[in-house]
């Protein structure tokens, strides 16, 4: 498939953070980051291909072909290396870019996600939502993902934050949200490239995500040589919005300090 132009964001100037949001997000996901880390560095965040105000996913794009998509609008925005940040479904594609275009990546952060594949069981049941999603339409699967992106405390202390997520999730166009489904069960197992990955890698989790466990974030940080792994406390899915200060300034202090020290240590 031809690799397609996104819609972005790009601000800021230094060391490039490309921000890659999760399912079924877009890059409003990443608000909280945007303005509090662009002044400190240059920070790109699309829409994926089917989310957002990106071209429509036409047919089922594979977590690879995001890849492609996002290397596309690396080198037009001519950006040669990049710290590749990704939140779950985001994960999976940052995997999946580190695995096709290393030479590309300064740097890794994933956050929420897992370098697992779907199981068979959990195949069917993506495709069975997707079917539901087709016919009736994306509102009921935000409905019942919203539980499991901020923690019960946050749902009912914050309702405009839950508005505004479960919003965002609601409006995603259903044919992105159909291919993202299908993509997903699509993805191949990483765990084997884990040992091999010679960037520094930030790991972050949050110690109630019920949507991908710790203990896959904890798996990860132990197959790649010298990541550091940080698990927020009460925090579920999305912990670069439930705790943005915090989430700031790890990924601040790891873009700014860590990520050239580490990087002059192996050179
Ligand atoms: C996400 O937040 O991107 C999804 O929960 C990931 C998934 O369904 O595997």
């Amino acid at each position: 498939m031809t690799p397609t132009p996104l819609a972005f964001e790009d601000e800021g100037s230094g060391t490039a953070l490309l921000l890659i949001h999760g399912f079924p997000h877009d890059r409003r996901l990443w608000i909280p980051q945007l303005s509090a880390l662009s002044s400190s560095m240059r920070v790109i965040v699309p829409d994926l291909r089917g989310f957002g105000v990106s071209p429509a996913a036409t047919t089922t794009v594979t977590m690879d072909e995001h890849a492609d998509d996002l290397k596309l609008l690396l080198q037009r925005r001519g950006i040669r290396q990049a710290v590749v940040a990704g939140l779950s479904m985001g994960g999976y594609v940052a995997l999946a870019f580190m695995a096709r275009y290393p030479a590309m990546v300064r740097g890794l952060v994933l956050c929420n996600t897992r370098a697992t594949p779907d199981g068979a069981e959990e195949r069917e049941r993506r495709e069975a939502t997707a079917r539901k999603v087709l016919e009736h339409g994306v509102a009921d699967l935000a409905e019942a993902m919203l539980p499991k992106m901020l923690t019960p405390g946050t749902l009912s202390t914050r309702p405009e934050l839950a508005s505004t997520i479960r919003g965002m999730m609601a409006g995603q166009p259903t044919a992105g949200v159909v291919s993202g489904l299908r993509g997903m069960a699509k993805r191949p197992d990483r765990t084997p490239m884990l040992p091999g990955i010679a960037v520094p890698t930030l790991i972050i989790s949050g110690s109630k995500d019920e949507a991908v466990a710790p203990a896959e974030s904890e798996a990860m940080a132990r197959a790649i040589p010298g990541s550091k792994l940080t698990v927020f406390p009460d925090v579920a899915h999305l912990s670069n919005v439930e705790a943005p200060e915090a989430f700031n300034a790890l990924l601040r202090d790891f873009v700014v300090s860590t990520v050239p020290r580490m990087a002059a240590t192996a050179d």
